[in-house]
């Protein structure tokens, strides 16, 4: 047996083909552009991620033997707006999850609403980057648009559905539209009814193990797989992520250092942090999880790197990042390149480098990134300590960690060992896992990730670093306040 793991990410589609002992067989990614047609705006065509699919799987299963593939999972970018008319063709371009134009929708649904109904309503309260403000911008900005939506869905759902013509949606994808009741695990129908959605249009509920359908016998041709193969609901990428390292169960903790940076604990039972900093939202395993989320995490390295370096090697523009000068820079970076969210959730929040001199060289710079991002986690950290969610250690994933330097700045700000795992492909193995548990080969999901999911290192962080990094976290954390209330006047 053969499952195909579908990672829909903001840069790229990457998939997976996984035998029935979770070995990896075969890896495709495929790129796709990420546009941003106003500063703090980002959208992307739905058309793209199914094209990067329809191109990706044939080479993925190529010279293995197709008929042997049983099951497809997605984790999927999360919060992202996709809108069909009644012919199921898109609308507009899907508004992502790192947008920031719905500042206004936000504060409405936070202040006239209130954070406190939202809470009760959802488990959450409003976040530029949510659905739900996504919505409430289009019936306002684009009204002829908002009239012709027949469905609603987020990014990994436009994939399931062109795969099998079931509209559907798990519950840990759902949880981030802020349109969920969360804790019921039902569509909130006062929270419909403040976007002026119906139910009809908003997608079937499922856990995200559960098989939503099978591929159409036109899409099986294409894709060169059996019309019988079994499609799960997935999950959204942090919570494929969570499953794809073991994240299951109570208190575990993972870290997401890719385009987006998260913290992601795992909890048996439905709670919600009292402050609404971090993410109350569904788990793809049937329970539930706390997440803090930053905007811009690996993606501030790519910027750095691609656009101002101008260089696509990233181990040699850091060759000179040696660990003696960890914990010394006297260069700061805010990673705000898209505003924040977790926990400061403030649209007009900008990147800024602070502590520049006549003798800052180019490895400063690239130092203060990597150390500004850890920073920000670092900030989120605090937040979960906050409301007595102890962190003793973490696994840690995404693209950020081929920067070897960065897991190590990451262990020492946190002052917590990070373990890494035999396979570095977070969401996508997590997709196959669902898949896995829904063609019926584990009894659940908790049961594979634990059997799958392999530590092969652990980052143990230094004690005197580790009191380094806090002297400078201390700093660091001044930089923003100070700086708040210039951002709006310097967009
Ligand atoms: C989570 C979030 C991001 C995206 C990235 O709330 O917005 O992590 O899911 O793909």
């Amino acid at each position: 047996m053969l499952f195909i793991g579908i990672d829909l990410g903001t840069s790229a589609t990457k998939l997976l083909l996984v035998d029935e002992k979770g070995s990896i067989l075969n890896e495709v990614s495929k790129d796709y552009p990420l546009f941003f047609p106003h500063p703090g705006w980002s959208e992307q065509p739905a058309e793209g991620w199914w094209d990067a699919c329809l191109t990706g799987i044939p080479e993925l299963i190529k010279g293995f033997d197709a008929s042997q593939v049983v099951g497809i999972g997605a984790g999927g970018q999360m919060h992202g707006l996709v809108t069909l008319d009644k012919e199921d063709k898109t609308i507009r371009p899907a508004i992502l999850w790192n947008d920031g134009r719905t500042a206004e929708e936000t504060d409405y649904l936070n202040t006239v609403i209130g954070k406190e109904k939202l809470s009760k309503l959802t488990a959450n309260i409003a976040f530029a980057g949510f659905t739900a403000p996504k919505i409430l911008w289009m019936k306002k900005n684009e009204p002829e648009n908002f009239e012709r939506i027949a469905k609603i869905m987020l990014p990994k759902d436009y994939v399931n559905y062109m795969l099998t013509g079931v509209h559907c949606c798990d519950y840990s994808d759902a949880s981030g539209m802020l349109l969920l009741d969360v804790e019921h695990k039902c569509w909130s129908k006062e929270m419909l009814e403040i976007c002026d959605v119906k139910e009809e249009q908003m997608p079937k509920l499922f856990e995200s193990y559960e098989v939503v359908g099978t591929i159409k016998p036109d899409v099986a041709a294409k894709l060169g797989l059996n019309e019988g193969v079994k499609v799960v609901a997935g999950a959204g990428d942090n919570a494929a992520a969570a499953i794809g390292t073991g994240t299951v169960g109570d208190g575990h903790c993972n870290i997401s250092l890719g385009t987006s940076g998260t913290i992601f604990i795992s909890s048996k039972k439905f709670g919600v942090d009292p402050l609404n900093s971090l993410h109350a939202f569904a788990h793809a395993d049937g329970a539930y999880h706390l997440m803090g989320c930053m905007l811009s995490a690996a993606s501030c390295n790519k910027w750095i790197c691609s656009d101002i370096l101008e260089t696509t090697d990233f181990k040699a523009a850091y060759k000179d990042l040696t660990s003696d000068k960890f914990g010394k820079n006297h260069v700061y970076f805010l990673p705000y390149l898209m505003g924040e969210r977790s926990p400061i959730n403030d649209t007009n929040a900008r990147g800024t480098f602070t502590g520049i001199t006549m003798d800052t060289n180019r490895t400063d710079i690239l130092q203060a990134v990597l150390e500004g991002v850890a920073f920000a986690f670092r900030d989120q950290y605090e937040i979960a300590k906050e409301i007595g969610v102890n962190i003793s250690r973490s696994t840690i994933c995404g693209g950020g960690i081929k920067t070897k330097q960065w897991p190590i700045i990451m262990a020492n700000v946190l002052g917590i060992p990070l373990d890494m795992l035999k396979t570095e492909q977070g969401p996508g193995y997590g997709a196959c896992i669902l898949a896995m548990v829904g063609c019926g080969l584990y009894k659940d999901v908790e049961t594979a990730a634990k059997e799958l999911v392999e530590i092969v290192e652990t980052v143990e962080p230094d004690p005197d670093l580790v009191k380094l990094y806090d002297a400078a976290y201390a700093k660091y954390k001044k930089i923003y306040p100070a700086l708040k209330p210039v951002f709006p006047e310097i967009l």
